[in-house]
């Protein structure tokens, strides 16, 4: 059977096949930890996440096929509405409910990279971003690419889930990205009420937004020191290290407007 190449990732550009019911790409160094958490949580009833198919071989995993549309920049209309962020939110908690009831290895080697700095008693996905979740007629079905699962807060994940999809965009850069017309502090009012967020989460939502953000740019400043290809090339287009700075003092400026929009 032919491969088909897997575009709408960044870290394993060009590196993601499809074989028939089958995805193969380059397993992390903690794939079996991450392995045996997906099939707890399948045989746990979370059946929202694909199941890994074999041993990693040869540095390579595979997993099954996700049906579904996965979107990728320019996002798609559908992809920005309120009803794809709802469904995004509500998936998310079903993955936190059936995490903090499935057990983890704890000695395992779980991703630093996007970990929550202060860890936490469940494995969070830490990368809930656009092309990472399947959707069917709409609404998020599944979530992929769990390379930077880690223990965490559930509210770090939420707060990393929300820069992608309120989105944590500037004026600027949502202009310059076609997102402009997004309402952050009502979008992200919306993610927390989808997601069933507490009250002290929604207290703590904004600062973690900026601990999350900062956590992002230390990430992307790693693999520009590295020299990823992939990476640097985004970063050079995107406004380098001013787009970050800009962000960064936005999200600041932000926090009372955004902390008022999750209690009211
Ligand atoms: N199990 C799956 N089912 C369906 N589609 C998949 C699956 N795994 C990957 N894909 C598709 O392939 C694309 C790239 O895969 P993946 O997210 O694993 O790559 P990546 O380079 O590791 O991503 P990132 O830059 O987010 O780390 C996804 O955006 C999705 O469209
Ligand atoms: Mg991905």
């Amino acid at each position: 059977m032919d491969d088909e190449l897997l575009t709408g990732g960044m870290a394993n550009a060009g590196a993601v096949l499809r074989r028939g019911t089958l995805v193969e790409r380059p397993a992390g160094p903690n794939a079996l930890a991450l392995h045996g958490f997906l099939r707890a949580l399948r045989a746990g009833g979370f059946p929202d996440a694909p199941l890994p198919v074999g041993e990693p071989v040869g540095g390579r995993e595979q997993l099954e096929f996700v049906p579904g549309e996965v979107a990728v920049s320019p996002y798609p209309a559908w992809a920005l509405g309120e009803d794809a962020l709802v469904s995004v939110a509500r998936l998310l908690r079903r993955w936190h409910d059936a995490s903090a009831r499935t057990p983890f290895d704890q000695d395992a080697d779980w991703s630093r990279e996007f970990a929550d700095p202060e860890g936490g008693s469940l494995i969070c996905h830490n990368d809930v971003c656009v092309e990472n979740v399947v959707f069917r007629s709409g609404a998020a079905a599944a979530l992929i690419d769990f390379d930077l699962a880690a223990p965490g807060r559930p509210v770090w994940d939420v707060a990393m889930a929300a820069r992608y999809w309120a989105p944590a965009l500037d004026p600027t850069t949502a202009a310059e990205t076609d997102r402009a017309h997004l309402e952050v502090p009502h979008r992200l009012r919306l993610f927390a009420d989808a997601y069933g967020l507490s009250p002290a989460d929604r207290t703590a939502l904004p600062s973690v937004l900026e601990q999350a953000t900062a956590v992002c740019r230390a990430f992307v400043a790693r693999r520009i020191a590295a020299g990823q290809p992939a990476f640097v090339s985004y970063f050079d287009s995107s406004g380098g290290w001013s787009r970050w700075d800009r962000l960064q003092s936005w999200l600041s400026d932000q926090r009372p407007l955004l902390e008022r929009a999750l209690k009211e």
